[in-house]
């Protein structure tokens, strides 16, 4: 099955009530251990590169990698651009192949986000490539903001219907507490499924998207820990919340933090366990098979799209 785009999976998610994984790659490992996977599964699977993982792995290799993960599975894969910051990074992607991107207008003020979506809505629709929006501010949502600043943060529901309309995007990133990396919460982790319900209300058929949704699986930030790292404090969205997410309207979950955190520490432990080896593959295998381990457990239990290829 050649790369698709995320409308057929979302209308799915959508109907059906689970979300799909959209994960970030940045080399072959991190391709395979993904797509294996979602294999396993039989799941669709979203992978998605951002600037910086294309500019790593280089545009021909990262699209002649997933190009050679596709040709040897038989499950809806899209590959996505993750936060395009401008238009031309837009159009380089979809000229491509990329067959989703994500245009990044939320450091924009909303008129400024607006125009600039729906030009790159516009070119993407005329390749019959699809466009991820983002409306609210993920980061810096901290315990010492006052709440109206909080709440400034967050995304507004009547301003997503109408950034919707205006904009004629494919799909919705919002703010409902989430942020990027393994530090997300000081506190009790929590998200606002009350503004997640009123988008919902808003836009029943706008695939919504939730970025920074790494769970910071506490044993992988033990093991890089124990084998010489130094991640103190991380935390991560848990994964009841994820799945109640899941089955709330999020259409797309986004997950980096947790796979640098797999390969990372299989790498850690396979060096510290074996001091003699130098063979790269020693330990790029078992980081390789951890990654497959998170994301199948992810798909399987958390996000529920398994056997929905
Ligand atoms: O949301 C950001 C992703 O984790 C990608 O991070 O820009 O360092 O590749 P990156
Ligand atoms: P995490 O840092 O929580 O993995 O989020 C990744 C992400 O949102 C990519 O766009
Ligand atoms: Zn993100």
């Amino acid at each position: 099955m050649p790369l698709v785009t995320t409308t057929e999976m979302f209308k799915k998610s959508m109907k059906e009530k689970f979300a799909i994984g959209a994960f970030n790659v940045n080399n072959m490992e991190i391709i395979q251990g993904i797509v294996d996977a979602a294999k396993k599964e039989n799941s669709p699977v979203i992978l998605q590169a951002s600037s910086g993982a294309i500019k790593y792995a280089r545009f021909g290799y990262l699209l002649k990698m997933v190009e050679a993960a596709v040709e040897e599975t038989n499950i809806p894969i899209a590959l996505h651009l993750d936060h395009g910051a401008d238009f031309e990074t837009c159009k380089q992607c979809i000229d491509a192949g990329f067959t989703s991107v994500m245009i990044d207008g939320s450091k924009y003020s909303f008129e400024e986000n607006i125009a600039l979506t729906k030009k790159v809505v516009e070119y993407a629709h005329s390749k019959d490539v699809v466009v991820e929006a983002e409306l609210g501010k993920l980061a810096g949502i901290e315990d010492d903001v006052n709440v109206s600043d909080k709440d400034a943060a967050y995304t507004d529901p009547d301003q997503a219907a109408e950034f919707v309309e205006k904009t004629r995007c494919d799909s919705l990133a919002i703010a409902i507490g989430t942020s990027h990396g393994a530090y997300k919460f000081k506190g009790e982790a929590q998200l606002r499924f009350d503004i997640l319900a009123k988008i919902k209300e808003k836009i029943p058929n706008t695939p919504i998207v939730l970025h920074g949704a790494s769970s910071v699986i506490p044993e992988l930030v033990d093991t890089c820990n124990k084998y010489g790292g130094n991640i103190p404090g991380a935390k991560g969205v848990p994964n009841e919340i994820l799945k109640e997410a899941s089955m709330s309207g999020v259409s797309k979950i986004n997950v980096d933090t947790d796979l640098r955190l797999a390969m990372t520490a299989e790498i850690r432990k396979a060096l510290a366990e074996s001091p003699e080896a130098f063979d790269p593959r020693k330990y790029l295998t078992p980081a390789r098979d951890k990654i497959t381990e998170i994301v199948e457990y992810k798909i399987k239990n958390v996000f529920c799209s398994s056997n929905k290829a």
